[in-house]
């Protein structure tokens, strides 16, 4: 029998798209795509024939498999909070955009063995109150996790506030349900926390970005619930000091150093200008912050507050603390976190930002930061340094933002100088371009510049393996 024209077999493949999800599960009004084709800081536009919705694996799976036989591109989209324009298609897509938003059940929750089995389309937040609920703890904390869902923290392999103590989402992650680029479910779903019978296939998806296939289930470690939670906020003299102060709070906490988040004052002054609500804790101004949280689960005082406070003095006796304000309250605690959680968008409100999500060493930072800002101030003298992030882990968000009242245009126009003043520092330091937004459309280039060719040439015989005719996230990552 003859092969079918190229646009009937795209059509007959649409339709059996929209057959596998019925009509709550597609549609391709403009008005309504819309939403799906631009990301939340409208950098990134794209066009797309549909947006699908499944609500279920199987049809994950039909929907993939009837892209698969046409060679229709997908693009995977969860929340729609990355940073990298990752779940935007591109701008001449002709393939679909798959929301997971409709696969939203937990599955089941397991507080004998600390799992939890969800869909991908989970909101984080509804996750960690689920985990409450059974008197348990997911740690996977940023600030868009009432947005974010499941299968793009997975996706992305996002960080945020809490890596310090648990790890990135791939350290909370112990088995994955995965709907490969042919169409075939690979039913990972395991509970096990050992489990050595050949290659951990999870870590090819986790943070792949949706380029290897589509994540629709997870099953999640979950942790003791904490019962005592002590939050300061500290005026710190320098970065160096940031980090004496981080050391000395690891070792003399027993490692109880959940979050250790650093801020620099042009941060919190974009967040007191423009979200409504903030107010700065401390009478003066100083240069940089650290915002400071020491966690037990222990369900007694296990007498960490009494070394919280013993740690506070002793910083403030070796000048590594030079102001300081504790949280009396969940309220107080609220107040001073959100000088850190609205940092994004402050910066968002102000203008336009080049961002930079790096990581160096921890011990590398102070130098890492004044070797970039000197590369930066170079090429673009009166750009503004909006840098934030978690120290702890040695991941800054390196941002460069537009100078006062300046041309958003020209600015912008400065990208490419800017990118490689920063990220020519980051590799001079041993770091990476990207610690936890991943790469998306934004930094394609640049991961070509800084890794290495063998483990580019790695990427892309897994890609060919797995997604021989690319239809995944085409133009994501590789
Ligand atoms: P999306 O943006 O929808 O998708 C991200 C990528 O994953 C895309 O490439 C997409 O194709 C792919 N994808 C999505 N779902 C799937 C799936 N089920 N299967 C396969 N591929 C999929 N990130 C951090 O790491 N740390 C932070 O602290 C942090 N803070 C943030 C604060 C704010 C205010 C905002 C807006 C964002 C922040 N982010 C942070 C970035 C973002 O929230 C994370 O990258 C998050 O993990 C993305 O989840 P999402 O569901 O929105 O994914
Ligand atoms: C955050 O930690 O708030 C985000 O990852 C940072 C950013 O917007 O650059
Ligand atoms: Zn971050």
């Amino acid at each position: 029998m003859a092969e079918l024209p190229r646009t009937m077999q795209v059509e007959a493949a649409l339709e059996r798209v929209r057959a596998a999800v019925g009509p709550q599960g597609w549609t391709s009004d403009p008005h309504d795509m819309q939403p799906s084709l631009e990301d939340w800081r409208g950098q990134f536009q794209g066009r797309a024939r549909m947006l699908v919705r499944p609500a279920e694996t199987r049809e994950v799976a039909e929907v993939v498999a009837a892209c698969a036989a046409a060679g229709i591109p997908i693009t995977p989209q969860g929340g729609n909070t990355g940073m990298c324009g990752g779940a935007t298609p591109p701008r001449d897509s002709d393939g679909i955009v798959l929301s997971l938003a409709r696969m939203n059940r937990i599955r089941a929750i397991d507080a004998t063995n600390f799992t939890m089995t969800v869909e991908a389309g989970c909101v984080l937040q509804r996750i960690q109150e689920a985990a409450l609920e059974v008197d348990r703890y997911f740690p996977l904390s940023l600030s868009a996790q009432g947005s974010c869902m499941i299968g793009g923290n997975l996706s992305t392999n996002a960080g945020g506030t809490g890596v310090l103590r648990y790890g990135n989402a791939r350290e909370l992650a112990l088995g994955l349900e995965v709907v490969l680029p042919d169409g075939r479910t690979l039913d990972g779903l395991t509970a096990l926390r050992k489990d050595n019978t050949g290659y951990d296939l999870k870590h090819l998806f986790v943070g792949a970005e949706g380029t290897l296939g589509i994540i629709t289930a997870a099953v999640l470690k979950l942790f003791p619930r904490p019962r005592a939670i002590h939050t300061a906020w500290c005026a710190v003299p320098d970065v160096a000091s940031a980090l004496d102060l981080l050391a000395r709070a690891r070792a003399e906490s027993g490692d109880a150093v959940e979050t250790f988040e650093l801020v620099s004052r042009a941060v919190v002054d974009l967040v007191l200008t423009h979200i409504p609500g903030t107010a700065d804790p401390l009478e003066k101004r100083y240069a940089h912050y650290v915002l400071l949280e020491l966690v037990s689960s222990a369900s007694a005082d296990d007498g960490l507050g009494q070394r919280f406070q013993q740690l506070l003095e002793e910083a403030f006796a070796a000048g590594l603390v030079i102001d300081a304000v504790v949280a009396q309250s969940d309220r107080h605690r609220g107040a001073i976190w959100a000088l850190r959680e609205n940092a994004s968008e402050a910066e968002k409100l102000e203008g336009a930002s080049i961002k930079h999500d790096v990581s160096v060493p921890v011990s590398a930072i102070p130098s890492f930061w004044d070797a970039a800002w000197q590369a930066v101030r170079s090429v673009a003298p009166d750009a503004r340094l909006a840098a934030f992030g978690h120290a702890g882990d040695g991941n800054l968000h390196y941002n460069v933002i537009q100078p006062a009242g300046g041309d958003r245009a020209a600015f912008l126009a400065q990208r490419e100088a800017i990118n490689r003043a920063v990220h020519d520092a980051v590799h001079r330091h041993d770091g990476s371009i990207s610690a936890e937004h991943g790469i998306g459309r934004l930094k394609r280039d640049e991961l070509r510049r800084y890794k290495s060719p063998v483990a580019m040439d790695v990427m892309h015989t897994l890609k060919a393996a797995l997604d021989p005719d690319g239809i995944m996230n085409r133009g994501a990552l590789l």
